[in-house]
């Protein structure tokens, strides 16, 4: 029988921008403080999984756990497509792989969308349970080149707080050994998808909507940060100067546009930024409005916990 201290729990997040990452940093610090040993893996910008997509070197890698914990962005309503190809890419739960799982979908305010139910839903097939789940509200990637910052600064305080509550009751689940049976999220999450009769697919509205990156190369310095802070290794580097390597890996995650200090990658999104703000409108929230970050714990399912 394992004895409380050596608890062990890996968590796998892709973060382009960063905000996932800190919200698994706040969840593992919160473990660790519970006495449950945290391995993180940061896929985002991996050059054995991007642009590949190998998850074997990463399956490889991780280490014999109790609780598995997996982060990522919401992209047009959906969990990010390579989230969900890495979890596809799973094995069964069984050997060092553990059955619990606690998720992290990290969102920009506009719409958390279904991405905890797909999470969920994928991971079951592989016969794991959800114990946990956490949407939280966290700065707009895209909006990093708006007028109008959306969730400007957040994940912060609020998020922590819901991240110390989750680690405690995680840290008792796993202490007293609870039977799984009736502790599964994945159906309650799939309520999700009450809000969004209609989804559509984000692959074809990326491709419809979004420009294609450019490099402009008069005003290029070659100091290559694009390149450093692309997290799918679309732009690569050739000869000391960046490059499109290829067009249909790009997620518009914004980090290039952001990176260069010299104005020369081309990515004109700016009429996305009306878009946002009437989405947020119609919701009755404002870009700096508080946090909508939630927190939904197993058998506690009839009440979510908002930040107060
Ligand atoms: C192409 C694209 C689509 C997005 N779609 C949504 C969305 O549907 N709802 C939302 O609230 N935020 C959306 N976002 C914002 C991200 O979910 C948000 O910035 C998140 O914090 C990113 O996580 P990261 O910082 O770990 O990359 C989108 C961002 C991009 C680039």
């Amino acid at each position: 029988m394992k004895g409380w201290l050596n608890m062990k729990a890996t968590a796998i997040y892709f973060s382009p921008a960063g905000t996932t990452k800190k919200s698994i940093e706040y969840l593992a610090q919160s473990l660790e403080k519970n006495d449950i040993e945290v391995q993180l893996i940061n896929i985002t910008g991996d050059p054995d999984i991007f642009p590949r997509k190998n998850f074997e070197g990463l399956i490889e890698k991780v280490k014999a756990h109790d609780l598995l914990i997996i982060g990522g962005p919401v992209y047009i309503d959906h969990l990010h497509y390579n989230v969900a190809d890495m979890l596809k890419a799973f094995p069964p739960a069984k050997g060092k792989w553990a059955d619990k799982v606690c998720l992290l979908a990290n969102f920009g305010k506009v719409t958390p969308g279904v991405a905890l139910a797909e999470m969920s839903s994928i991971l079951n097939k592989s016969g794991r349970k959800t114990v946990a789940a956490l949407s939280i509200d966290a700065e707009h990637c895209i909006s990093r080149t708006f007028k109008n910052k959306i969730s400007q600064g957040l994940p912060g305080n609020e998020t922590a707080l819901l991240c110390e509550k989750a680690a405690q009751d995680l840290a008792c689940l796993l202490k007293n050994h609870t039977s799984l049976e009736a502790l599964d999220l994945t159906s309650f999450l799939q309520k999700q998808y009450d809000d969004f009769p209609t989804l559509a697919d984000e692959k074809t509205v990326l491709a419809k909507t979004f420009p294609e990156p450019k490099i402009d190369y008069n005003e290029c310095g070659g100091c290559l940060e694009c390149v450093h802070k692309c997290p799918v290794g679309c732009l690569q580097e050739k000869d000391s100067l960046p490059y499109v390597f290829d067009e249909s890996l790009c997620i518009h995650c914004m980090n290039c546009l952001v990176a260069c200090p010299n104005e020369a990658v081309i990515m004109d999104i700016s009429a996305k930024e009306d878009l946002l703000m009437k989405k947020l409108a119609i919701q009755g929230v404002t870009p700096d409005s508080p946090s909508r970050s939630q927190y939904y714990f197993c058998g506690d399912t009839n009440r979510s916990f908002e930040v107060s």
